[in-house]
């Protein structure tokens, strides 16, 4: 039986610290050879810098090799319905794709948004699941509704600038963006936040950008089990104050998802959600960041984006050493 990367609800606190005290090495010490004749594979549905970078270079780095498949670009695209007449635009099933991946290559990532249509559909996260079912191999997510590499990198900047991280203040502010994003990232910075006992403020506009209640429910019960506190609110100054740990993302409205037009009309009425200076002095000389790609002057003004306090760099850099200790773990492999 092999481990998966789908979510990090699947791994307990003790095994992140792990892959975390990992990566910390890795970062002093990035090159080996562990993955020497192994091979991955790395699916992209959707675009990406940052992730995709940092798996290749990564997967390089421990001598393996990546291959990159663009299904619907530069591979075949994939249909992931059951029993359906193939009559679209797909050329592929995958059940297909996942058997003949899984004899190639040790590894399959995936990164697979969501359509932004329909939110109960969405919410299934079929894409990631199939791999799952059809697969002989581990199967790694990229983002799809969560992004948990991105939780690792998170993580380890938070410990690293705060040293313990119970019961500091977390804020999760919605920020502005012209278009309805996804929450993957949110959900992602809840769950994480609240497993290592943070005490967390997620501020949002209004309630219908509250999150899909099943990450509100992980991030309750993290807290109740860790002792800390999950605060919801959409008042700006107070939940800016005394943070210790400011992270920003926007989402779409859910009680809107597919309807772009509607929701915007409620989104641009909070475009002074951008994190700037101002909020930023409330807090508690808190360190800022962000998933990246940002849009600044929008999400994030230059003078917090260029301020010694930003530390989104620092976390993109991160992804390419939790992922690297994440998949020496899926394949029992040490340094
Ligand atoms: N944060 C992140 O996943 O970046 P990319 O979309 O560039 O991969």
């Amino acid at each position: 039986m092999y481990k998966n990367f789908i979510n990090t609800e699947d791994w307990s606190k003790s095994e992140i610290e792990d892959l975390i005290d990992v990566a910390n090495q890795l970062k002093e010490s990035p090159f080996h050879q562990n993955f020497k004749n192994k091979s991955f594979a790395l699916l992209f549905l959707n675009p990406s810098m940052r992730t995709r970078t940092s798996f290749e270079l990564g997967i390089q780095q421990l001598g393996g090799t990546a291959i990159v498949l663009q299904p619907g670009k530069d591979a075949w695209g994939i249909e992931f319905e059951e029993g359906i007449v193939m009559n679209g635009d797909a050329e592929e099933h995958i059940k297909e794709v996942a058997a003949v991946l899984s004899t190639y290559v040790d590894a399959i990532a995936i990164r697979a948004f969501p359509k932004f249509q329909n939110w109960d559909y969405d919410k299934q996260d079929n894409v990631i699941k199939s791999f799952v079912k059809y697969s002989n191999v581990p199967i790694i997510n990229m983002e799809t509704i969560v992004h948990p590499c991105q939780e690792l990198a998170l993580m380890m900047t938070m410990k690293k600038h705060l040293g313990k991280v119970e019961n500091k203040k977390f804020l999760l502010t919605w920020t502005y963006h012209p278009k309805p994003l996804n929450t993957a990232v949110a959900n992602s910075a809840l769950s994480i936040a609240s497993k290592f006992g943070m005490d967390v403020t997620l501020l949002c506009p209004n309630k219908d950008y509250l999150l899909d209640k099943k990450y509100l429910k992980i991030a309750e019960e993290n807290c109740q089990q860790q002792g800390s506190t999950l605060t919801i609110s959409h008042d700006i100054e107070e939940s800016y104050n005394n943070a210790d740990f400011v992270y920003a993302k926007s989402w779409g409205a859910l009680p809107y998802y597919g309807n772009p037009e509607e929701e915007f009309k409620i989104r641009r009425q909070y475009a002074h959600f951008m994190v700037d200076e101002h909020k930023m002095s409330l807090t508690n000389q808190a360190k800022f960041s962000h998933c990246l790609p940002l849009r600044r002057n929008i999400k994030a003004t230059d003078a917090v984006m260029d301020s010694d306090y930003c530390v989104a760099i620092e976390e993109a850099e991160n992804r390419l050493h939790v992922q690297k200790a994440m998949m020496l773990n899926l394949f029992g492999e040490k340094i």
